[in-house]
């Protein structure tokens, strides 16, 4: 079975419910990458979680031994004790991902994986005395940690990141939405009373429709996924967008990447339609998610 034919039946087998989300999304592009290799690569996933991802693709590609490993961090140890169970043939390590003598610790990557991590970095900067995030901090923050995470890519090396991406429009834009329904209505409310430690302002208009910034709107589209879910409790504690695409690109071409697929992903576009209609003309939903290929050309 050749490299492209083996893949295909792993996909099916094994990762087919994957399929039209970004973790398979970011699965497919890496596989792609690593085929055309035509050879195992060194994968360093930055804040890996259960690494499904990272493990999907060592299990389906291989990885080179020894201290040539894939390596996967995280500063969680109950998902690592499960990625360790699963994948025992990859290193994890459980520290800091920003961390810079970690990283340099590690030597040089084919490729590195930033698969909904870095916006951990930004809302990692939250300031209580203004119940939000110290948005110039938090940028300053990504920019330092990218910059240390693209030392560890080898010259002719990727970087795959999907993550949130902010509206291009200024977020202190007001932008009025009417709902669909009042199932629609209550589930605004339960997030911008619950989307805490966050301070979600918003004005009630007559007619039941609302008035809230560019910003806090991007925040309610993406968020109420996870409404009433086990996982609302840690999403509700963070800011899944912190660059939009000009500043995307900033941050990956200051670092020697040059970007070869900007591509934008969304998952819920038709399930906010049936939540909410935007009134205020010239504006419209947020891109959802962002998932850039990008290699390292010095
Ligand atoms: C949303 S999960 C994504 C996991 C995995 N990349 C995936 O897509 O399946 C983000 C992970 O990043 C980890 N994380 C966030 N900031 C980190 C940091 N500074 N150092 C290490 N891990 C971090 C969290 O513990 C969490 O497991």
């Amino acid at each position: 079975m050749n490299n492209d034919s083996f893949w295909n039946f792993y996909w099916e087998t094994r990762l087919q419910h994957l399929q039209g989300q970004g973790k398979g999304e970011v699965i497919l592009q890496s596989s792609r990458l690593i085929r055309a290799a035509n050879q195992p690569i060194r994968i360093l996933e930055a804040g890996c979680g259960e690494a499904q991802i990272i493990g999907s693709l060592v299990d389906a590609h291989g990885s080179p031994e020894g201290e040539q490993a894939s390596v996967g961090i995280d500063r969680d140890l109950t998902a690592l004790a499960v990625a360790r169970k699963t994948y025992p043939s990859i290193r994890f390590l459980t520290g800091d991902f920003t961390d810079t003598e970690l990283l340099q610790s590690l030597g040089k990557f084919d490729l590195l994986l930033l698969v909904n991590a870095l916006h951990h970095v930004f809302s990692d900067a939250y300031d209580p005395s203004i119940g939000e995030i110290d948005v110039p901090k938090g940028k300053a923050n990504l920019h330092t940690s990218f910059a240390t995470l693209a030392q560890s890519v080898k010259p002719g090396g990727y970087v795959i990141l999907f993550d949130g991406l902010e509206a291009d429009i200024p977020l202190d834009t007001p932008v009025q939405i009417q709902f669909q329904s009042p199932e629609a209505q209550g589930k605004f409310q339960t997030f911008a009373r619950e989307y805490l430690p966050f301070r979600i302002q918003y004005q009630l208009n007559t007619g039941d429709s609302v008035t809230l910034s560019m910003r806090n709107f991007t925040r309610y589209v993406t968020k109420i996924i996870f409404l009433g879910k086990p996982l609302w409790k840690r999403e509700r504690q963070e800011s899944y967008q912190y660059f939009n695409e000009s500043e995307m690109h900033t941050m990956l071409t200051r670092n020697g990447f040059d970007i070869q697929e900007f591509r934008l992903l969304s998952v819920d576009y038709d399930h906010w339609l049936q939540e909410v209609r935007i009134l205020t003309p010239g504006v419209d939903f947020p891109p959802e998610h962002v998932l850039i290929t990008a290699q390292k050309t010095g």
